[in-house]
């Protein structure tokens, strides 16, 4: 069984191819006026698999509120909630049917407002996930715009003429597999979607639909959200003449030819929409943010989605460095420089793990060392110049249950893709709160997708009673990056750069500087720094934290790390 590669979707231009809770709560130190969210640790949490109040086997809103005192002690600052509004949960959510409601399998309006005033008390937001480029078929203005030609909604989709039932308008190919147009055998046109049938594509040249979308973000921001994630952001505009995409060698998981996504992917109109809901956002107090999930073939493609003047997206996720997929020092060195000087002089944003993508527990551990692994890519994530957004359950080292058999599957393109594609549920099994049955997670007999064996020992209770344990590490951390000027206002500096098993790095702070060494070998390595040229005299380090841990100094000339190691230390 093959496992799929994600890589973020639109990242894919072949498409185929591929301590101390209290310190923890407090409102971030910065050295200026600056929003809140350059220093803030963003928690993704998927609400179907969090923790469910009713007992119905899935997750719900007020699952949420009730975990809000962990999260508190994890030191989170906002909520990156994944759709949970009405849908019929073909993609589990990221097919809408009203945008301005909550599903209500997982509770209602009055729910979802005692989640913001409970997450405001502990200086938590909460973030939305908004889904522009598609609506569900179910939705009324789909439903609308497919009830005949002259509708006045007709327009709000990409309907096109085909060579009738058999012959779609061009060679496109959807991300769940399969030509991208359907044929509606009603009005004798075919609809456009990129990802499931029943995710038709909003069309977004038409300005009634950019109007009746910044509506649904102002709902929203009128309810107090801090946000949104924009859901597969990039792929908004098509070529309205439709030009074949040229096809490349090979097939992708679902047995069609490899095309290359240029007449339907990050057209520049996309900047126009970004820049408007920008302005709509900017229109609210409170420094409220925008996170994209934005893709590319380079590192420009990704920081251009910042907007020339960064007057776009805030926070664009950067999926080149998420999907290293190996510990290579090299490798991050690069990607991180690049990053860290991006063209747009955007502030970074770090992650590892999503609802879509395997966890990274599983990707870059190797069966022997997965939990100091687990902190290694940790201490990356919450001490490099950025936001990082976590996934639940990373901060107990959870890793992926995937799916045995197609009969078991329940996202539909493990269905259409099985065995090569087998799905994203092994990603998204319920938090793992305690030993119990389902984790914890419901008393239902069954929750909706299984927890993996490993729950027994990776959960909330028992890392909580463990000092050692991947969790109390992630408490550790984040208390840091809150206390340590130089993690929040230090620059970011490779050190040692020939290093081919240790990645290290300085964050410089106007006094103090914090060193960040990182061996990536299942070996014990020395290493000898010099970092005068970096402004750094001292010979020793004040140890800060340390996997496994260490003596209180180490000598900079002689700083040994056991394998996989990680090191934190003050220097002057
Ligand atoms: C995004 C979401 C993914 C969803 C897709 C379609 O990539 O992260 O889960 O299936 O968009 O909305």
């Amino acid at each position: 069984m093959k496992r799929r590669i994600w890589s973020g979707l639109l990242a894919l231009i072949v498409a185929g191819t591929f301590a101390s809770p209290s310190l923890a709560t407090e409102p971030i130190k910065t050295s200026s006026a600056e929003p809140w969210w350059k220093h803030a640790v963003i928690y993704e949490i998927y609400p179907r698999s969090f923790a469910d109040s009713n007992n119905d086997g899935m997750g719900d809103i007020k699952g949420i509120t009730s975990k809000l005192d962990y999260l508190k002690g994890l030191g989170v600052d906002a909520l990156w909630l994944t759709p949970c509004y009405p849908s019929p949960q073909v993609d589990f959510g990221y097919d809408i049917s009203d945008y301005c409601a909550i599903a209500p399998e997982y509770g209602t309006m009055a729910d979802f407002d005692e989640l913001v005033a409970e997450a405001k008390k502990r200086n938590i937001r909460i973030i939305m996930d908004l889904v522009m480029n598609h609506t569900s078929d179910k939705h009324p203005w789909f439903i609308e715009s497919s009830s005949s030609k002259d509708n006045p909604k007709r327009d709000w989709y990409i309907w096109r003429d085909g060579g009738g039932e058999t012959t779609p308008p061009n060679n496109w190919t959807s991300v769940f597999g399969h030509s991208t147009w359907k044929f509606d055998a009603k009005t004798n046109q075919y609809y456009y979607h990129l990802f499931y049938p029943e995710q038709p594509d909003l069309n977004y040249r038409n300005p009634e639909v950019r109007k009746a979308m910044y509506d649904v973000a102002k709902f929203w921001l009128d309810r107090g959200v801090a946000g949104f994630r924009l859901d597969a952001i990039m792929a908004l505009f098509e070529e309205i003449d439709l030009p074949d995409n040229p096809v490349v060698p090979g097939k992708n998981k679902f047995g069609d030819p490899n095309t290359e996504w240029i007449h339907n992917d990050r057209l520049p109109e996309v900047h126009d929409v970004l820049k408007e809901l920008r302005k709509v956002v900017d229109s609210y107090p409170d420094d409220r943010v925008i996170i994209g999930e934005t893709g590319g073939r380079d590192i420009n493609d990704v920081s251009a989605t910042y907007g020339k003047n960064l007057d776009e997206i805030q926070l664009p996720m950067n999926f080149f460095f998420a999907y290293i997929n190996k510990l290579s020092p090299s490798e991050f060195r690069t990607r991180i420089g690049e990053w860290d000087k991006n063209p747009a002089g955007g502030w970074p944003v770090y992650l590892f793990s999503n609802h879509d993508q395997i966890r990274h527990y599983v990707r870059y551990g190797d069966k022997v060392h997965n939990d100091d692994i687990a902190k290694l890519t940790a201490t990356m994530l919450l001490t490099l110049r950025g936001t990082p957004l976590l996934y639940y359950g990373e901060e107990l080292g959870m890793e992926n249950n995937d799916p045995k058999t197609k009969e078991d599957v329940q996202d539909p393109i493990g269905k259409i893709g099985w065995p090569e594609e087998i799905g994203r549920d092994g990603e998204r099994t319920p938090m793992q709160w305690n030993t119990s049955d389902n984790a914890g997670f419901t008393k239902a007999e069954k929750a909706w997708l299984p927890s993996p064996d490993s729950y027994k020992k990776y959960n909330v209770a028992s890392e909580e009673a463990d000092k050692n344990s991947i969790l109390n590490f992630y408490k550790e951390l984040i208390r840091l990056r809150r206390t340590e000027d130089p993690l929040i206002n230090g620059d970011y500096k490779a050190v040692d750069e020939q290093n081919k098993d240790v990645l290290s790095y300085v964050r410089r702070g106007e006094k103090k500087s914090i060193l960040v060494a990182l061996n990536m070998s299942p070996e014990s390595k020395t290493v000898v720094y010099d970092l005068k040229p970096f402004g750094i005299n001292s010979n020793s380090a004040k140890t800060l934290l340390a996997s496994p841990k260490g003596n209180n100094n180490a000598s900079l000339s002689h700083l040994t790390l056991p394998p996989f190691g990680v090191y934190i230390g003050q220097v002057q």
